[in-house]
C-alpha cells in the first residue's frame, strides 16, 4: 500500500513536466473578416497570408507586453519573436531572437535586422492587441522561414499588467502547433 501511494505521488508530480513539454494541437477557425483564428486559454490569435507576408493580430488579457514566437528548437531558443507593448497609447514593438533556452535579444543587437513591415497596437479594458505584418521569409539569420506548407510551433506569452518592457518574465505562456 505504501509503495502504491509513493508510485501515485510520483506519477502525479510528473504530470506538469510532461504537459509543459508538449504543444497543444489546435483547429483554426475561419473568421468573417478573412482571418483564420484560434483562441487558446485567454489569448486570441488571428492571421492572414498576404503575398509573401503574414498578417497577425494577437490579443491578451494584460496591460503589459504581449509576444508571439515561432519555431523554437527547445524552450525559447532559436525562436523568432515579435514582442510589443502599448505605453501611453504608443506601440513599442521589436523583432527578437531566442538567444538561449530562457533568453532573447533584439535581432538588431545580434547583427540582424528588425523585420516588421507594419504594426499597430492598442490597449482597452485591460487587454492589449498587437497587429503586425512580417515577411514569411525575411532572409535574416535571426528569423525563421514561415513556410505556409509546413506546420509551425507557435509560442504565446504575456507579461504582468503594467510590464511595459522587454525584460519582465511572462505571467503566462503557452505553445501550439499550427499550419498557416
Ligand atoms: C520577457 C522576457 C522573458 C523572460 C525573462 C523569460 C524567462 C523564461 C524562463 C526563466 C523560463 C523557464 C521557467 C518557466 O518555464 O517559466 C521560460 C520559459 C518559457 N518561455 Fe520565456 N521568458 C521571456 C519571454 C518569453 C517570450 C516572449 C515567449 C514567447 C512568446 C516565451 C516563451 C516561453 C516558453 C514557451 C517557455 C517554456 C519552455 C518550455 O518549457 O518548453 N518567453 N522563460
Amino acid at each position: 500500500m505504501r509503495n502504491l501511494i509513493i508510485y501515485v505521488t510520483l506519477l502525479l508530480a510528473a504530470v506538469p513536466f510532461v504537459w509543459a513539454g508538449g504543444a497543444q494541437e489546435v483547429t483554426p477557425q475561419q473568421a468573417d473578416d478573412g482571418y483564420k483564428l484560434i483562441t487558446t486559454d485567454e489569448l486570441e490569435f488571428k492571421w492572414m497570408l498576404e503575398d509573401e507576408s503574414l498578417k497577425v493580430e494577437v490579443t491578451a488579457p494584460t496591460t503589459g507586453w504581449v509576444a508571439v514566437g515561432f519555431d523554437p528548437s527547445r524552450a525559447m531558443k532559436d525562436a523568432d519573436f515579435l514582442f510589443g507593448f502599448v505605453k501611453d497609447g504608443e506601440l513599442n514593438i521589436s523583432d527578437h531572437f531566442g538567444s538561449g533556452a530562457f533568453s532573447h535579444e533584439a535581432d538588431t543587437e545580434l547583427g540582424g535586422t528588425d523585420d516588421i513591415i507594419s504594426a499597430s497596437g492598442k490597449e482597452a479594458d485591460g487587454s492589449t492587441t498587437l497587429e503586425f505584418t512580417i515577411p514569411l521569409n525575411s532572409g535574416d539569420e535571426y528569423d525563421v522561414d514561415l513556410n505556409p506548407e509546413q506546420e509551425h510551433t507557435v509560442l504565446f506569452a504575456y507579461g504582468p499588467d503594467g510590464a511595459d518592457d522587454f525584460s519582465t518574465k511572462h505571467s503566462f505562456r503557452t505553445k501550439v502547433n499550427l499550419q498557416f
